[in-house]
C-alpha cells in the first residue's frame, strides 16, 4: 500500500482535526485451512486499523446518505430515533456545521429545527437581510460533526467524531464551498484541529484543506440569558462570512 494509502488516511484524519486514532478491536479471524504464517510474514494490511475508504471519485450526497445506511458504526446508534444527515441547498457556496443533533432533530431527521436551529435561522436571515442581501436558510446548507444525537446531548466523544467524521468529510468535499461556518467549540474543533475556545477562534479565519473555515458561537450557547452579550459577535462573524461568500 501501503505507505502511500497510509499517509492519505493520516492526512484524511488531520483534516478532521483528530490527533489520536484508536483501534477497534479486530474482528475475529475466520477459520483458515492455511497454518499461521509466522509474525512479520503477514500481508501489511493485516496490520492496519479498519480504516473508512476516502471520498469516491464524484461522491455524491445521495451516495454518502446511501453508505451511511442504517449506522451501526458507533455507540450513538443505541439511543437515536432518525440519522441527521443534512439539509439546504447542495450548491451552497456557504455551510454551517453543529455539533449534533438535540431531541427535536434526532425525532425529526433534520439538523437545527429546536430552539437553537430557530435562533440559526433568524440569525441567517435577518444579519443577510440587514447587510441587503436576500438569503434564506434554504439557501445554505446545513449538518452536523456527528449524525446520531449522543444521549443527553453531551459532547461527542473523540471516536464517535472520527467514525462519523469520515462522512462530514465526503459531504463538504462533494460540495465544496467557498466557507464554512463552524458553529461552536465541537465543529470548530473538528475542523481546524485547533483546541482554543470559542471565544479565542471566533471571528477568524481558519482553513479545513483549502476551505476557509470562520468560527462563531453555536446557537444554544447564545439561548443562555447570561449570554446575551455574545449575540452581537456572533452577527458580526456572520456579516463576515456572507460578505466574503456572497460580495
Ligand atoms: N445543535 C447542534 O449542534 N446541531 C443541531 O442540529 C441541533 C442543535
Amino acid at each position: 500500500m501501503e505507505t502511500d494509502l497510509l499517509r492519505k488516511y493520516l492526512e484524511f484524519y488531520r483534516d478532521l482535526g483528530i490527533q489520536t486514532l484508536y483501534k477497534r478491536p479486530a474482528a475475529p479471524k475466520p477459520p483458515s485451512a492455511e497454518p499461521d504464517q509466522p509474525a512479520g510474514h503477514q500481508p501489511a494490511t493485516a496490520e492496519l486499523p479498519d480504516l473508512p475508504a476516502l471520498a469516491p471519485q464524484g461522491d455524491t450526497l445521495f451516495q454518502i446518505l446511501n453508505d451511511i445506511g442504517d449506522c451501526h458504526r458507533c455507540r450513538l446508534h443505541e439511543g437515536r430515533s432518525k440519522i441527521v444527515f443534512g439539509v439546504g441547498n447542495e450548491r451552497s457556496p456557504l455551510v454551517f456545521v453543529g455539533e449534533g443533533p438535540g431531541a427535536d432533530e434526532d425525532a425529526q431527521g433534520i439538523p437545527f429545527v429546536g430552539r437553537a436551529g430557530q435562533l440559526l435561522t433568524q440569525m441567517i436571515e435577518n444579519t443577510a437581510k440587514k447587510e441587503g442581501m436576500h438569503l434564506l436558510r434554504d439557501d445554505v446548507y446545513i449538518c452536523n460533526v456527528v449524525k446520531c444525537r449522543p444521549p443527553g446531548n453531551r459532547t461527542p466523544e473523540p471516536d464517535e467524531m472520527e467514525i462519523c467524521g469520515q462522512f462530514l468529510y465526503r459531504q463538504l468535499m462533494a460540495i465544496r464551498p467557498k466557507a464554512i461556518c463552524a458553529l461552536g467549540g465541537t465543529a470548530a474543533r473538528a475542523l481546524t484541529g485547533h483546541k482554543e475556545g470559542v471565544t479565542k477562534m471566533r471571528g477568524k479565519w481558519f482553513h479545513w484543506r483549502d476551505i476557509p473555515v470562520i468560527v462563531t458561537y453555536h446557537p444554544s450557547y447564545l439561548l443562555r440569558p447570561y449570554n446575551q452579550g455574545a449575540k452581537r459577535e456572533a452577527w458580526e462573524d456572520l456579516k463576515k462570512a456572507f460578505h466574503f461568500v456572497y460580495d
